[in-house]
């Protein structure tokens, strides 16, 4: 039986009927709401709202069925103990063994991945001990003062946003990242730096990346041409699954970081492609980011359903994707150095569940993946909320907020926080006819202005947030919060029966990109639809 005709799923397509004409308004009658939906980890110091939520007893209890019909706890038995759950790639899914500070060991065709794992996390350690003390030194002899990172998607996004997140505490060389093979990122990068205090982390899973690989060349003829062919092994290191090509291009594979097949890109930060991040705070802090990640996942293997908070997540987002029909939703943080959450999110969320064929191989008859965006609060504020406030579509978000900021400047911090405690407020509890009116009247405007401008006033509410809280922005904290998205992915997965570990979707653009740059180089000619062919033409028309 297929999920829509399940009994769980039919029961909430009835219940949703009910709930659509609910208001927070009423749901709020009851006091203790945030106590019946919110939930408190105490060891990492992190609070999670979800009271600001279409729901009610029954709806908690009604998605909570679709979770066990999933059978999410043998999946969940699965992923961590090293199934091959990427059933398209005949993968195993072990980010979570990256972070596994249990002492226990985890298999994959029968060989421990703990050994491996720990014997890269030494090496990385030693590196970037070497790097920060001024012992690993340039071909100059000059210590690394600049770290630059190419790569993209995955062996970018994550270490990008935690460098990012966790800037407050860098204290090693100067981390750039290069990812664009739009030749001005690695230009103005370039631009900034001195051969012999620098250093490339080629950073890239399979090795072959057209992007990466072409900026990755870039540097090195940029380097070599300054300080010779003999350079490179004192200003490249390369972190990878593949050895061969990393030892093609000319880096020594002593300064190969590893990782594996069982990590995939978006779930890789954990891994070697974490390099960075310990490169800008130093190791200890990378393995707090670890430990937090450490600390979600026990969360979510051992919590009860009803207070597992990627769980909760998880069905908050499909009650509104398949039964409100939400179009997409945002993430929210009050934190500027979180300010590359949402798009290192947004790879996560949507290059996992972004699938329409199921388990069978057939095509699903319902809506998958989530669309996500957002910009930090409270710029976002001044641009599109304006829409999630009084446009007409059902956009849920998540807000984030930081209680005690790394720094505080003033009275900054209050200023930020009131506007996050502000925003869902108002979403969920808008502002009726009545109040808009009594507004109006009390700043004194005539009787024409006030039916004329009382529609544009009121707010209708009603919009669903969840409040995340974390007691202080920390690395161990931060890999709690991004093991939390993990795992919500994760559960929608397997609610929606998609793999959330291939990308195949990402495959025919980058093939039709190959057929047509010989064209650009007027090389060859190929046959495309009319557009693509003018466009082409266009281009080799006008270009200088
Ligand atoms: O965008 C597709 C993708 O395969 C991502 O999944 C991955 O993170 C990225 O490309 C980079 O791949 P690689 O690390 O192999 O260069």
């Amino acid at each position: 039986m297929g999920l829509v005709e399940s009994k769980e799923w039919q029961s909430l397509e009835t219940h949703y009927k009910k709930m659509k004409s609910v208001h927070l308004r009423d749901l709020f009658k009851d006091n203790d709401r945030f106590n019946k939906y919110s939930i408190r980890l105490e060891k990492l110091g992190l609070l999670f709202d979800y009271s600001k939520n279409i729901i009610d007893e029954e709806t908690k209890k009604l998605l909570l069925d679709l979770v066990k019909a999933s059978d999410l706890q043998t999946w969940t038995d699965k992923i961590f103990s090293g199934e091959k759950i990427n059933w398209t790639e005949k993968r195993a899914v072990l980010h979570s063994a990256l972070r596994n500070m249990s002492g226990k060991s985890v298999f994959v065709d029968g060989k421990d991945v703990m050994i491996d794992i720990k014997h890269v996390l030494a090496k990385m350690e030693k590196f970037t001990d070497d790097l920060r003390n001024g012992k690993w030194l340039g071909a100059t002899g000059k210590q690394i003062k600049a770290v630059v990172n190419i790569g993209i998607g995955g062996s970018d996004l994550g270490p990008r946003m935690v460098c990012e997140a966790l800037k407050y505490y860098a204290d090693g060389p100067a981390v750039y990242f290069v990812s664009n093979v739009d030749g001005a990122d690695i230009y103005e990068v370039l631009k900034k730096l001195d051969p012999e205090t620098s250093l490339f982390i080629v950073a890239s899973k399979t090795f072959t990346t057209q992007e990466t690989m072409t900026n990755a060349n870039t540097a090195r003829k940029w380097l070599v041409e300054k300080l010779g062919e003999n350079a490179i092994k004192n200003h490249f290191v390369a972190l990878s699954t593949n050895k061969e090509k990393v030892a093609e291009f000319g880096i020594d594979t002593n300064n190969m970081f590893e990782f594996w097949n069982f990590v995939g890109g978006r779930y890789s930060l954990w891994s070697a492609i974490g390099l960075p991040i310990a490169c800008a705070v130093g190791f200890d802090k990378f393995k707090e980011l670890l430990t937090g990640a450490y600390e979600m996942d026990v969360h979510f293997k051992t919590a009860p359903i009803e207070q597992n908070i990627p769980v909760i997540m998880a069905v908050l987002g499909i009650w509104y994707n398949n039964f409100f029909n939400a179009q997409s939703y945002t993430v929210l943080p009050y934190s500027q150095y979180l300010h590359r959450f949402t798009a290192f999110l947004q790879q996560s969320d949507m290059e996992s569940n972004g699938k329409t064929i199921n388990r069978n191989g057939e095509k699903v008859n319902y809506q998958t993946g989530q669309v996500l965006w957002g910009e930090p609060g409270t710029n976002g504020q001044h641009s599109f909320y304006q829409l999630i406030h009084q446009g007409t579509k059902m956009i849920p978000c998540d807000f984030i907020g930081i209680v005690n900021p790394p720094k505080r400047i003033g009275d900054h911090h209050e200023k930020l926080l009131s506007n996050f405690f502000a925003q869902p407020e108002a979403l969920a509890f808008g502002l009726t006819k009545e109040q808009a009116t009594e507004a109006l009247k009390a700043s004194g405007a005539s009787e024409e202005d006030i039916k004329m401008l009382t529609p544009h006033k009121i707010f209708e509410g009603n919009k669903p947030t969840n409040s995340i809280l974390l007691d202080e922005l920390t690395p161990k904290t931060l890999g709690a919060l991004i093991a939390m998205y993990e795992h919500k992915i994760f559960v929608q997965g397997i609610i929606w029966q998609v793999n959330s570990y291939d990308q195949w979707g990402v495959e025919l653009g980058k093939k039709l990109a190959n057929v047509i740059l010989p064209e650009l180089k007027q090389e060859k000619e190929n046959i495309h639809d009319c557009s693509t062919a003018s466009l082409i033409k266009y281009y080799n028309k006008v270009k200088k």
